[in-house]
């Protein structure tokens, strides 16, 4: 089982660029060239969130054109930059997208061996996340029914800091009533995020959060807490999980762009001085 994680495409309609100076149609058209040429085709696909940068019909449209090359089944979230009613209608013929108007896009799907549970975080017009009580009550009943198999769970709102001082300020506040669940189910393989535009990974109430960088603009990694926030053109990238039954979820992160190689050396030349 190979799952590629895309996180963060901010798409903007046809015709704009991303804060006037990013083209996130082709950043991603980029990724999904990568994923194309992969060696091993993925299972599926997990877009963690802010699929639009502004939520219009007409980004998620282009969204969805950009993707259309990968055969291959797409689960997707909604970030703090999305609008959930144009993001359902997008998605409406995934048979995962709950149907009823303004219910939260929420889901359980079965990827072979492992359990993927999709979570909502999104509060129209805020930038932190939330889940919220209804919804943790559902998380509970998903986990329950899905011990001892292995579990990712995907919300966009990281439940950590990061040490980044002005994205902690607006990544999921609820997390601790999510972390006092996923600290019952040790079966949680992975929480895996978005929001941060950069690679982090840590263990948390027992499992292991795992964000991918941005398929389209990075974030600055800057500790101090004075420092604005900032973007930076570094590479993107996006998360290949892979999953075995004996060692469980191996996370790779892949970087995007042209690069020299690959060199193929006699393997004497690497194990002799
Ligand atoms: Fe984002
Ligand atoms: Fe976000």
């Amino acid at each position: 089982m190979l799952i590629a994680q895309v996180s963060d495409t901010h798409i903007t309609s046809p015709g704009t660029l991303l804060a006037g100076r990013v083209d996130s149609r082709a950043q991603l058209a980029r990724v999904v060239k990568r994923i194309e040429a992969l060696d091993t085709r993925p299972d599926c696909l997990l877009l963690t969130g802010d699929l639009a940068d502004r939520g219009t019909p007409e980004a998620y449209a282009a969204l969805r054109r950009v993707l259309a090359p990968l055969a291959m089944p797409i689960y997707a979230i909604p970030g703090n930059h999305d609008l959930r009613e144009p993001l359902r209608q997008a998605f409406l013929d995934c048979d995962w997208m709950p149907r009823a108007p303004g219910s939260r896009i929420c889901y359980r799907v079965d990827l072979g061996a492992l359990v993927l549970i999709a979570l909502d975080s999104l509060i129209e017009a805020e930038d932190p996340g939330c889940l919220g009580a209804a919804q943790l009550d559902w998380l509970r009943a998903r986990l329950d029914e899905s011990s001892p198999r292995p579990v990712i769970v995907m919300v966009h709102h990281p439940p950590v800091d990061s040490g980044i001082a002005a994205m902690d300020a607006i990544r999921l506040q609820d997390a601790d009533a999510l972390g006092a669940l996923i600290e019952r189910h040790r079966n949680v393989e992975r929480i895996v995020c978005g929001h941060l535009h950069r690679s982090m990974h840590l263990r948390w109430r027992g499992t292991v959060v795992s964000v991918p960088s941005s398929s389209t603009e990075q974030l600055q990694l800057a500790f101090d807490p004075a420092a604005p926030l900032g973007t930076i053109q570094e590479p993107a990238g996006f998360q290949l999980h892979y999953f075995s039954p004996s060692h469980g979820i191996i996370t790779h992160a892949v970087l995007v762009g042209d690069y020299p190689g690959p060199f193929f050396s006699p393997l004497e030349r690497l194990i002799r001085p």
